[in-house]
């Protein structure tokens, strides 16, 4: 049986990765993939009880450094209960954020040593790399317009201030051109029409998708 690829969404908050993450699934599925669709922190029972914890409360309820324990416990239970074995089968696995966020959100804007968050994935990812990542890129200010609209109980990142989140872009930016091979920016401004465009133009010739 051959790999099923891995595909992750990054990007900054309100910048659709959500409605896009469902469209890239459903074209997927017209060309005849088997894909699992999920997301993290969380994905996995188990993840899904770290999720609860680090994402409600106050902007300083943990450090950078323990986030990144947090999300890298969720992320190998993540892996080892549902994307390895999705992949093993052959399945196509879209993921709504994965490691690149840690690398962003603790590491570029938290001020999380990115020397520990090396480390960790080399040991807890080991050869689940994503095949394609699709970095969203929009103004901060339009996200957080798009994410305060929305506004849920899972706000601690969204309320960490405006600064935070222009380190934020800045570090997904520079992930992208460190990895041009694995990475590609889309353009988030625009229709969803517009931008669901951009995505299927990209997953098909990066990935050889036909449809
Ligand atoms: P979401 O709003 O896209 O569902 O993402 C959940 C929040 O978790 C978002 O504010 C980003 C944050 N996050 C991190 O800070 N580090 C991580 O490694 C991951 C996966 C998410």
């Amino acid at each position: 049986m051959t790999q099923g690829k891995f595909i992750t969404f990054e990007g900054g908050e309100g910048a659709g990765k959500s409605t896009q993450l469902k469209r890239l699934v459903a074209r997927l599925e017209a060309a005849g993939h088997k894909v699992v669709a999920t997301r993290e922190p969380g994905g996995s029972a188990g993840a899904e009880i770290i999720r609860a914890i680090v994402l409600k409360g106050q902007a300083d309820r943990w450090s950078p450094v323990t986030e990144t324990l947090l999300m890298y416990a969720a992320r190998r239970d993540h892996i080892e209960r549902l994307v390895r074995p999705a992949l093993a089968e052959g399945a196509w696995v879209v993921c709504d954020r994965f490691a690149d966020s840690t690398r962003a959100y603790q590491g570029a804007a938290g001020g999380a040593d990115p020397g520990l968050i090396a480390e960790l994935e080399v040991h807890i990812l080991e050869e689940t790399i994503p095949d394609l990542t699709l970095i969203f890129d929009l103004p901060v200010a339009e996200g957080l317009e798009r994410a305060f609209a929305r506004a849920g109980a899972e706000m601690r990142f969204e309320s960490k201030g405006q600064a935070f989140h222009e380190r934020l872009r800045e570090g997904f930016l520079s992930i992208a051109g460190a990895e041009p091979g694995r990475c590609a920016v889309i353009d988030a401004v625009g229709s969803f029409k517009e931008v669901e465009d951009r995505v299927w133009a990209v997953v098909q010739d990066r990935l050889a998708v036909r449809g």
